[in-house]
């Protein structure tokens, strides 16, 4: 289903997650988004050809999700297991996302599967236990709560429950130049460079709190890729001006104009497709609960609605591109109650500024 997942160094760190994995420990991963939390994972699954599965504990996922519910149909009732029980009788591997921001109900069942016994109480299905199979494995994730701040957000019980809390930090010069030529080796050097450098720059404003945003290696990425199809500086609008908030935009122009100069295009005002844009964000994050591919193709959609943004449409974009989104979006809209209205309400604007189907 997925694609073989590489790492570019994070050597201790591998070392310690295996000694995490052998021994059965869980373990906690704090960093920054895009550090490559995921990335680290899901590569050691595979290696370990282990199912990977990842949910998002951030305060909209329920009990019922996270472990099971009793549903109606013809015959009568009947259980069906959450992300969690499934993982733990299967044995698969489970990522938990965002632990911090776990509901209380969702963190007291957390709080006995890490305990010594491990196991859970499916109080609606009879007080059934679910022990986990031997190959079970739980990681969880968190940023920084606060810059440099550490743990301090995670409920202390559920904190000390992780034998083993790994940090994260941005990656080296040396090694993020690494990791974007790995995805994207024919992006040039002096382009590689550049990008390394302004994010550089733009975490240490980040760290002194004179920026919101955090520029990560995976939009470093994203630019590098899509400065094969289109000018850098457009793609740095793309990955990174455009995901900038109001109050940050201006300073972000300024640092991106330092080192691919000015921009011409770009309409960074544009509020309803930056609404339109939130909206595919957020059904992205929760769509990737279900499927890894599912997240896949909503990033393409979110990268699509940039480039007509943008302005690319006439040369970036295909007819057939145009009527693909939206069948897309269709598929999409089943994972979450409601989106379907959300998105209608922002399609309008999307086919005003679309090409004209040839
Ligand atoms: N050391 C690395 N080696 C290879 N790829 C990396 C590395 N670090 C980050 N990446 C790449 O950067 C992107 C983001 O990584 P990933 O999704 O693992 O980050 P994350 O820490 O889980 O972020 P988030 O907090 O947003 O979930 C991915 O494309 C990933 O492959
Ligand atoms: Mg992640």
């Amino acid at each position: 289903m997925s694609v073989s997942q590489e790492i570019v160094g994070y050597k201790s760190t591998l070392k310690n997650l295996e000694y995490a994995v052998d021994k059965n420990i869980p373990v906690l991963l704090i960093g920054e988004t895009g550090v490559g939390k995921t990335s680290l994972i899901r590569h050691l699954s595979q290696k370990h050809e282990k199912t990977f599965r990842r949910i998002n504990l951030n305060g909209q996922t329920t009990i019922d999700e996270f472990v099971g519910k009793t549903l109606l149909n013809k015959e009568g009732t009947y259980w069906q297991d959450g992300v969690l029980t499934e993982a733990m009788r299967n044995g698969w591997w489970l990522l938990l996302d965002e632990i911090n921001a776990a509901l209380p109900e969702v963190l007291m069942v957390l709080h006995s599967l890490l305990d010594d016994d491990r196991f859970i109480v499916l109080s609606e299905k009879d007080g059934e236990v679910v022990l986990p199979h031997k190959d079970f494995r739980v990681f969880a994730t968190m940023n920084p709560s606060g810059r440099y701040a550490g743990a301090k957000d995670l409920n202390k019980a559920l904190f000390s429950r992780f034998a083993m809390v790994l940090s994260l930090d941005f990656p080296s010069s040396s090694q993020e130049l690494d990791i974007i030529k790995h995805y994207a080796p024919k992006c040039s050097k002096q382009n590689r460079e550049k990008l390394v450098k302004m994010a550089r720059q733009m975490r240490t404003s980040y760290k002194k709190g004179e920026m919101e945003m955090v520029v990560s290696t995976r939009d470093l990425i994203n630019c590098a890729k899509m400065s094969m199809d289109m000018p850098i500086r457009r793609a740095v609008d793309i990955a990174i001006i455009n995901r900038a908030s109001e109050e940050d935009v201006k300073s972000v122009e300024t640092l991106v104009s330092l080192y691919f100069g000015k921009g011409s295009t770009f309409k960074s005002k544009d509020k309803k497709m930056q609404e339109f844009l939130a909206t595919v964000t957020r059904l992205a994050e929760e769509a990737s609960v279900f499927s890894h591919n599912i997240t896949k193709e909503m990033i393409q959609v979110q990268q699509e609605v940039s480039l007509i943004k943008t302005g690319l449409v006439s040369t970036g974009i295909k007819s057939t591109t145009v009527n693909g989104l939206d069948s897309k979006i269709k598929s999409l809209a089943v994972y979450s109650d409601g989106f379907e209205k959300q998105v209608d309400k922002h399609k309008d604007n999307i086919y005003a500024i679309m090409p004209k189907k040839k």
